[in-house]
């Protein structure tokens, strides 16, 4: 790749360590960059742009923790020989760091330390799975193999719909239940139903990226609202933007730092959206995880009005390569969703939604949910344990009353993105709190997945191996 590529905008734009790693990205992902093409060394690029070294380092640093380059020492860096998949598929294209570290845990056929995201897959009941499957296929009627309901199978529809009033308090009908693939299948189908390019939206500070990457690439504003302990601060959202069109929440578990949105705060919330005819869409992500005292109702279970837009998952109590997931609109809009699904791919193949159903049906889903409840809290003592006396000077542990990732704080001023970046080089998948937000914040942090450690012992390897990263920085 020719340096003049680069095209840096100096004095305006994004700040340059940011424009550098996203040519370098843009460069891979168009194919000017092959997977194994050596890069020119932090200290030669510098002197070639006339930047500062700490100014490439940056960017390098991001790029080797996102898993596009890789750093060999005295061998030099070179783009990761495992994107070979990037370049011949171009679904892939639309990357980031969540997906890259799924990406790279796929290539090499398994998790990787730390990585975020991910149940635990050696605690799968894949046999139950497989039987349900194999019956699925051998119990096929005729009319199945016509087109599908675009809306969802309707089996899993009704499944669904009876799971969130059992566990959730959400009342709903299988017609206001659509099945899409993955979360973001089902903001698409917000956007396209409801929601014009344009509409400005509140979004919680820091908040999940992949969603956010997906709203702005659809063309919507979004607003950074910031979270504190009662979750997103509702009052800055009506100072700043009251008369957005819609919000997006993790009210039960926020996403990334882990609190409840308060009930005042949901009121007032929910308040909001009726007088402004805004539109909440509600994340549930990893409700199902819950470790202190009894799961909290969902925000959905208060919407008088019908102006919440609930959605949910099966990538945390099944697995993610499923890439389904659910939307349930309210009563009053099931005919513009209906309308908008007519003209949309939908979730897929019936096979995976019908046999999701029939796990459900057939109580398998909710002795797993039950089995991993216990799991999850194991794992995630093994892993706050070996934080606590390993790392307890560098990392602050954040108290979180669920889900399957913690965020510990960096007690130093050490750059989260350095260390994430220097990490990943040592193949241990954290991820810079930074990455999350939309307004810097001085302190960072880290965040970590621990469903996959299946021991104390590889727990404290990993965290060894992170405490050494820490310290020689
Ligand atoms: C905050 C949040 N929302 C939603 C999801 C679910 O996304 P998907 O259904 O696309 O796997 C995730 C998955 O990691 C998440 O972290």
């Amino acid at each position: 790749m020719d340096l003049h590529d680069l095209n840096l905008h100096r004095g305006q734009g994004a700040p340059i360590y940011l424009q550098l790693y996203q040519r370098y990205r843009e460069a891979i992902e168009g194919g000017k960059l092959q997977p194994g093409d050596r890069v020119p060394s932090v200290r030669s690029l510098a002197s070639e742009l006339s930047l500062a070294c700490g100014t490439v380092e940056m960017a390098y640093q991001m790029l080797v923790s996102e898993g596009y380059f890789i750093a060999r020492g005295a061998a030099g860096t070179v783009v990761s020989p495992r994107l070979v998949k990037l370049n011949e598929s171009p679904s892939a294209k639309a990357s980031c760091p969540d997906a890259d570290a799924s990406r790279l845990a796929n290539s090499v056929g398994e998790a990787l330390p730390f990585q975020l995201g991910l149940p635990a897959l050696d605690a799968f009941p894949r046999k139950t799975w497989a039987r349900m499957a194999g019956r699925t296929l051998r119990t096929l009627e005729t009319i199945a193999m016509t087109y599908p309901n675009p809306a969802g199978y309707e089996p899993l529809r009704r499944a669904i719909a009876t799971y969130l009033g059992i566990s959730r308090g959400i009342t709903c009908t299988h017609e206001q239940v659509f099945v899409t693939a993955g979360y973001r299948g089902a903001l698409e189908l917000v956007c396209r139903a409801l929601l014009q390019p344009g509409d400005v939206g509140w979004y919680e500070d820091p908040g999940y990226m992949l969603a956010r990457q997906f709203l702005e690439h659809a063309g919507v504003r979004l607003m950074p609202v910031p979270v504190d302990e009662e979750g997103l601060k509702v009052s800055e959202g009506l100072r700043q933007a009251r008369h957005a069109r819609f919000a997006v929440v993790t009210p039960t578990h926020q996403s990334p730092m882990g609190m409840a949105l308060s009930l005042p705060r949901r009121l007032e919330l929910l308040d909001w959206a009726v007088r402004s005819n805004g539109w909440i869409i509600e994340d549930d992500y990893d409700s199902e995880f819950r470790y202190m005292g009894r799961p909290l109702p969902a925000l959905k279970s208060l919407d008088r009005d019908g102006r919440v837009l609930y959605t949910g998952t099966f990538s945390k109590v099944l697995f993610p390569g499923l890439r389904i997931a659910y939307l349930v609109v309210p009563a009053s809009q099931v005919g513009r969703f209906r309308d908008a699904v007519e003209i949309f791919p939908g979730p897929g193949s019936i096979f995976p939604q019908a046999t999701i159903a029939d796990f459900m049906e057939q109580g398998h889903f909710s002795r797993h949910l039950h089995k991993m409840r216990s799991l999850y809290a194991e794992r995630r003592d093994h892993l706050v344990d070996a934080l606590t006396q390993i790392s307890g000077d560098r990392l602050q542990v954040q108290p979180q009353a669920g889900g399957i990732h913690v965020l510990a704080h960096l007690t130093t001023r050490q750059n989260d993105l350095l260390i994430a970046g220097a990490a990943a080089s040592r193949g241990l998948a954290v991820q810079p709190l930074s990455h999350w937000r939309m307004r810097a914040a001085p302190q960072g942090g880290l965040l970590m997945g621990f469903a996959n450690f299946a021991t104390p012992q590889e727990a404290a390897a990993a965290v060894k191996e992170l405490n050494a990263v820490l310290h020689e920085h």
